[in-house]
């Protein structure tokens, strides 16, 4: 995935200084001005509009699975959680399959960021942990497998330390 990223990312670069050295070097070019509105404007309502679409499409597309909807679902149990430079506690770090959590969010010193990770490396659940308040997040397991716990705000010296695990369990056969 960074591969792919750092390869777009020179594409890219490479795509805009060409616009910029093709700029410079037809600098000194002269053209009659009038010609060259019409087309420029109706080049631009074409970008707006394919701005708008393009916002639209990715805002729906990035809202899916919408997550207001897991935290309609009523909570089975808490789990209280207290970010500190640089560690989580959890009160409880085993979770079976079809339990909605709750994790009540808070840190004893300077803000964090409370990401949870399924078992395939996938954000499911996310909120900050401040100090001085207590800020609630929840999520449905349903996939068993341990679950990481990583911190998304840079919280000092060992911040890429900040990690923790949940397992999750299939319930016990009746
Ligand atoms: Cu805690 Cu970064």
């Amino acid at each position: 995935m960074q591969t792919i990223a750092l390869q777009i990312s020179i594409v890219l670069m490479l795509a805009v200084s060409g616009v910029f050295a093709w700029v410079i070097a037809n600098s000194q070019a002269q053209a009659a001005y009038e010609p060259l509105l019409k087309p420029a404007y109706r080049f631009r309502a074409w970008l707006f509009a394919l701005v708008v679409v393009a916002g639209a499409v990715i805002t729906i597309l990035s809202l899916s699975p919408w997550p207001h909807n897991s935290q309609a679902d009523a909570v089975t149990r808490r789990i209280d959680v207290k970010a500190r430079q640089w560690s989580w506690d959890l009160s409880d770090r085993a979770v079976k399959i079809g339990e909605v959590i709750e994790f009540r969010v808070a840190s004893d010193d300077v803000n964090h960021g409370f990401a949870l990770y399924d078992s395939d490396s996938q954000i499911v659940a996310q909120i900050q942990a401040m100090p001085g308040f207590t800020n609630l997040v929840r999520h449905r397991f349903t996939k068993p497998g341990t679950y990481r716990i990583a911190c998304l705000e840079y919280c000092g010296l060992v911040h890429h330390g900040m990690e923790a695990h949940i397992d999750v369990q299939a319930p016990a056969a009746q």
